[in-house]
């Protein structure tokens, strides 16, 4: 499975994320390869109406109904058709632990799926606890690097990771600087059941070249 993280990119907002999905579901269709867009909130609901794919939000907050302006609620991302959310990821971290233990509960208390970040392995033990759909490990230095990725420079980590995670029956998802299906395939072999990406298609010249020599990978 593949992740596409739009993170708050031009080509990943509004009529341009629109038009990605579009072609994300069409390859995904094609390969098999279950590809889920991570949009923002004000993104959700356009998604979700315009596309049969699994839509996921990129993060909620910990509140509940009430006055927490410019929050995100997890009741609005499920209402506009949500089926997941990232939580904890680097470049959205929570404050604490326990406000990451109380989003994810709202996610849980909502019907969200969930996939926790962790920028290394005592992150990554830490979170074991919390129980998520998914967790990931995304060393935060190699996000967005054009010279290399997590699976060709932290490979070692990654199998650390699949033993943790497979102890506790937990899938992991890696991800940072994936680019190319060699990326991808040596991930599957560590051990990780998919990858998340965001630069390598989002921000891509060809978006459609560059995600179908990703799926290849799972080939
Ligand atoms: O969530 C995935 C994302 O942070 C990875 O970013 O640009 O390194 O693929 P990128």
């Amino acid at each position: 499975m593949i992740f596409v993280n739009f993170k708050t990119y031009q080509q990943g907002t509004g009529g341009d994320a629109i038009s990605l999905i579009k072609l994300l579901e069409e390859i995904s269709h094609e390969s098999q390869v279950k590809i889920i867009p991570v949009v923002q909130a004000a993104d959700v609901k356009e998604a979700v109406m315009t596309s049969k794919l699994e839509v996921w939000a990129q993060h909620i907050d910990p509140v509940e109904f009430g006055a927490h302006t410019g929050y995100v609620l997890p009741e609005a991302v499920v209402e506009d058709g949500a089926m997941g959310v990232f939580l904890n990821h680097s470049e959205h971290k929570f404050e604490s632990f326990d406000d990451l233990k109380k989003a994810h509960s709202r996610a849980k208390e909502v019907g969200l799926k969930t996939l926790i970040f962790a920028a290394d392995l005592n992150e990554l033990e830490n979170i074991m606890k919390l129980n998520p759909s998914y967790v990931s490990y995304e060393p935060p230095e190699l996000v967005g690097s054009k010279i290399t990725s997590v699976a060709r420079a932290k490979p070692e980590i990654i199998a650390k990771a699949v033993e943790i995670t497979r102890k506790h029956e937990l899938p992991l998802i890696v991800g940072a600087g994936i680019k190319s299906y060699e990326d991808v395939r040596k991930s599957l072999e560590l051990g990780a059941v998919g990858v998340a990406v965001a630069s390598d298609i989002v921000t891509a010249k060809d978006p459609k070249k560059e995600i179908l020599d990703l799926v290849q990978g799972f080939i």
